[in-house]
This record gives C-alpha cells, structure tokens and sequence, in this order.
C-alpha cells in the first residue's frame, strides 16, 4: 500500500447481489477508478448489506469473489487502493450499533430504498433492511471519508449519513468527517433497457434489462438492439423521450463524446444504426474487462491474500474512529 496519509479519504461500496453490470459500472466504478490516485481510496464489498434480501449461500459466496475480481479488472488497483470485505472488519457492524441510537425513526421510514425495497419483498421486511442505511453510515464515518462517490440512487442515504455524523459531532465535539456524495454527471442514474422509466439493477429478475459487465459479446449486442426506443425517429437526448436518451447517456459515459457531439453524429440516421454502433463501443469497452477478470478470478488463492491484506489495513484505520467514539459516548477501557 502507498503511503497516502496526507491524501482526502473516498470510501464506497457495492453488495454483492445479481448480477454487476453497465450502470454500476457508469455510475460508481469507473469514477472509483479515476479518482484513485487522487484519493486515499477504501472500496468494501458490502456482503453484510446484501443479506438483508436472502442469498443462497454458496451463490453468495461465489458471487463475491466474482465482484471483487470485476473491481480489479476494471481497473481497481490494490496496490494504489484498499480492496475489502466488509463481513472481516467487524467495527462495522459496532459503529453501526452506536449510530442506530443516534437515528430516528422517523429519518428510516423516509427512505425511499426502504419502501421500494419492502415492496419487492413482502415475505421479508426484516429490521436489517429497515436499518440498512445506519450500516452504509457506519462504513463511511468509520474511515473518516471525505469523498463518496455512488449513482444518484445513494443520494438520499449520504445525506443521512451526513445528518447522523453531524448529529454525534454536535453533542460529542468534533468526531466524524462529514462526507460529501460524488454523484457523476453523466450516467448517474442508467436506466432499464425494456422500461426506461424504472433504474437499472443488477438484481433484476429480467436480464434482458441490463447489461451484464460478464455479458457474452453477443448477449451485450441483442439486448441493446433490443432495447425499448420510443416512437419518434431521431437520436435525441430529450428527457421527453426517456428510451433513446437513456442509450445515449450510455454511449457518452463509455466513448467520453457529448450528448451533442453523439446527436449531431446521428442527425437524419435513425435509431437502428445509432444501436449498432453503440452495441460495438459496449462490446469493445466489455472485451479487456472480461479477459482481466477471468484471468484474475482463476486464482482465489491471490483473491483471498489480496482481502485479508485490505482488512487488516482497513481494521487498523477504523479502530482508531472506534475507539475515540468509545471514548466520548462514556465507555470505559478495558484493561490489559
Ligand atoms: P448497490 O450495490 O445497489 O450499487 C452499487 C453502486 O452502483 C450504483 N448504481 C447505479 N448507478 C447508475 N445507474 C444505475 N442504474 C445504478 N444502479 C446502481 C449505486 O448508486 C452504487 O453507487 N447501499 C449501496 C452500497 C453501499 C455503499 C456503502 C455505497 C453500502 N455501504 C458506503 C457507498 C458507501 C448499494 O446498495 O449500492
């Protein structure tokens, strides 16, 4: 690990649920890649997050390895960055049980991810996913983050971890950094491929509905050629016309050109050859991805010595935090 003491903390994190695809890419990954060597940079996979919705063990286990080879070959650095599982740093869930008495209940039941998430899961509104939003404070305030980049759909959890920090540092004097969300301005919120109106999610029952970072060059290329376009006829980013400016916001986070840039390039072309192309950028841009991870995720022995190096480092950082919370809510030491 360098030695970046003297560099702003950014920390984030993704479950390992579904399956990881474009939108998590556009929307959290690829600025955790770029903002690696301006940051001191702690990225968790949040395997404690995830089982708030049931797993089925084994998948879990598989699947989180399989994520944390996709942080790496998209370009996670280990050597620049902190890579860990969030289940091995168990202050975690100790911040989190401070932080519960610091939250109401009221700020909970406003949750947006709550109400969604209790709806798809009648069978199975459970505390954990009540509470869910005090542990993703706990991950952030216990490494003292100064940066925290994720997709618009986190915004309303940072503002809560904003507010609980705040909280604590009115009544205790200053302890928590207060985080500020980076949420990119192109791609924050990428939308369904067959509903453009609903997010895309990596945990969507229907994979024709995102792309998969794992997709076969020609499952990539169906699904986008598949994907619901509105009536009209022009390439458009025109929020009137949710389908088409959805697949152009995709094509400008991957290729880097404008949305104006991309428009005036399809003028008068129509729809069908804008997805063909785009369907090749998509494809291109998965092609190095996936031989990076399938070389990476062959060797779990290098995969579990690369976690147990993060977790240690990322457990020798947040004690320093736990112990100075310990400290001022009044609990005593405990001899040597
Ligand atoms: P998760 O696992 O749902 O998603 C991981 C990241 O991907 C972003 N994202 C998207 N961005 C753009 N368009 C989309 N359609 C899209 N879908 C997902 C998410 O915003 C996120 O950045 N609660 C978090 C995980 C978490 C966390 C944290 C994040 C737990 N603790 C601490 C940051 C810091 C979540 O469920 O993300």
């Amino acid at each position: 690990m360098n030695d970046t003491k003297s560099k702003p903390v950014l920390l984030s994190g993704i479950q390992p649920s579904g399956n990881l695809m474009i939108g998590n890419y556009i929307g959290a990954l690829k600025n955790w890649v770029r903002l690696q060597d301006e940051y001191e940079c702690l990225f968790v996979l949040v395997d404690m997050h995830a089982i708030t919705v049931r797993q089925k063990p084994a998948d879990l286990r598989s699947r989180c390895f399989d994520f944390i080879a996709l942080y790496l070959a998209c370009g996670i650095d280990p050597k620049k960055s902190t890579v860990f599982v969030q289940s091995h740093v168990p202050s975690h869930a100790e911040l989190m049980w401070v932080l519960n008495c610091f939250t109401y209940m009221g700020e909970l039941n406003r949750m947006t991810q709550f109400k969604d998430k209790s709806k798809r899961h009648e069978e199975n509104v459970n505390a954990g996913l009540f509470t869910y939003p005090v542990l993703m404070a706990a991950d952030i305030l216990l490494y003292q983050a100064d940066l925290v980049p994720v997709g618009a759909d986190q915004k309303q959890h940072l503002e809560l971890t904003r507010d609980i920090a705040e909280r604590f540092n009115n009544e205790f004097g200053e302890t928590f950094r207060v985080p500020e969300p980076y949420i990119p301005p192109v791609g924050a919120r990428v939308m369904s491929l067959q509903d453009p109106t609903a997010k895309m999610s990596k945990s969507d029952v229907n994979p024709r509905n995102y792309i998969g970072l794992l997709d076969p060059p020609d499952v990539a290329r169906n699904k986008i050629k598949r994907a619901v376009t509105d009536s009209g006829a022009e390439v458009a980013y025109d929020e009137s016309r949710p389908g088409i400016t959805n697949l152009v916001s995709i094509h400008s986070a991957i290729s880097g050109d404008s949305y104006e840039v991309i428009t005036d390039r399809y003028a008068g072309k129509g729809y069908a050859q804008f997805k063909e192309d785009l369907a090749e950028i998509v494809v291109e841009f998965l092609k190095p991805v996936q031989e990076r991870y399938n070389d990476i995720r062959s060797s779990k022995s290098d995969l579990e010595q690369l976690l147990n190096d993060g977790a240690e480092h990322a457990f020798r950082r947040g004690r320093k935090t736990m112990s100075k919370v310990y400290r001022k809510i009044g609990f005593i030491q405990r001899g040597r």
